[in-house]
């Protein structure tokens, strides 16, 4: 399929709900409506990758349209879907993707640590080119998916929150902080309201012990990107994507007016994964520090 081309199957119009345009009152706090759509079309990135695969059926329930983009093939448009491709470190192709969107949620990107060409391109360069388009199409609410890495060398023993200053663990986890920074200014300069989703450890399941404290259910990531798109307020905020889980390092009070209450738990898996993973090493960076393994990893030397 070309570049930009657009499938779409349903043609249905939904007028975009009034109530996005945020009152000036930023204690607000509000109920998810889980199945009433707050947007007409929402522009998905990273569509065919694991969370954008995830959230393709999720985020129905949330608009009339859903757009669909990444730089690989997402497959053909399902009903009321459209396909776009785009490399996000191409203007243009970005400014196409975001006409006549409602809302933004932004999953595409280098989402590990490696070296700094491709995350440079595609995280920052990307994340310039959407708030850009963003600027210039009105579009007004972005959901960005961010990282715990932006603040990775916080130990596990430290309980954290969105005051505290970012941390960086790599150049992944810097992007990300880039990411967020720039939100803030397209927020206080252009009003486009951005949640900054620190995502934990997002995946069927938790893989080992370290994502017993950072595991986030593909459900509770869907119902946390939902209460970003149907709060009246959203403003510029930051939130730590965990579930339910028993141990935690995070302290989401920064953002109680999103209204994101997790229902699942890592605890359910805790057992299994216990019985087949050694004790960790105490004096390992790897095993003091929030982000893992990623405090080890590096350096990535020049760009080629
Ligand atoms: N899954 C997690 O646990 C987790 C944790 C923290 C943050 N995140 C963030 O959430 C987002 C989604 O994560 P994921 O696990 O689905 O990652 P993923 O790597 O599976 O998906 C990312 C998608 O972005 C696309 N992409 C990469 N470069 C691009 C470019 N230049 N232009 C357009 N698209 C490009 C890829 O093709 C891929 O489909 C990422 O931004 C990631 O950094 C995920």
């Amino acid at each position: 399929m070309p570049a930009h081309h657009i499938r779409l199957k349903n043609k249905s119009q939904i007028p975009v709900s009034p109530s996005l345009f945020p009152p000036q009152d930023f204690n607000l706090t509000t109920k998810t409506h889980m199945n009433t759509p707050t947007h007409h079309r929402i522009l998905l990135t990273g569509a065919a990758g694991g969370l954008g695969k995830a959230l393709r059926t999720r985020l129905k329930s949330n608009c009339s349209v859903l757009r669909l983009s990444d730089i690989v093939d997402c497959g053909p448009a399902q009903e009321s879907e459209e396909v776009m491709l785009a490399d996000l470190a191409d203007s243009k192709a970005v400014f196409a993707a975001l006409k006549d969107v409602d809302a933004v949620v932004h999953m595409g990107g280098i989402s590990v640590e490696g070296p700094f060409g491709p995350i440079l391109q595609a995280n920052l360069l990307g994340a310039y080119n959407l708030y850009e388009a963003a600027r210039m199409h009105g579009v007004k609410r972005i959901i960005f998916a961010s990282s715990n890495h932006v603040t990775g060398f916080y130990s596990q023993g430290e309980t954290i929150n969105a005051n505290h200053p970012p941390r960086p663990d790599g150049l992944y986890g810097v992007s990300k902080a880039f990411g967020e920074d720039l939100s803030r200014f397209y927020f206080d300069r252009y009003s486009i309201e951005t949640a900054c989703i620190r995502i934990g450890s997002s995946f069927p399941e938790p893989k080992d012990r370290r994502m017993l404290a950072t595991w986030l259910s593909y459900d509770d990531l869907h119902r946390l990107i939902t209460a970003c798109l149907s709060t009246p307020v959203l403003g510029h905020s930051i939130i730590f994507g965990a579930s339910n889980n028993s141990v935690s390092w995070w302290d989401n009070s920064c953002a109680k007016h999103i209204g994101f209450h997790p229902k699942d738990s890592s605890d359910v898996f805790k057992e299994d994964i216990f019985a087949r993973t050694t004790s960790p090493n105490l004096e390992d960076p790897v095993v003091q520090k929030q982000g893992g393994a990623y405090v080890a990893m590096g350096p990535h030397g020049f760009i080629d």
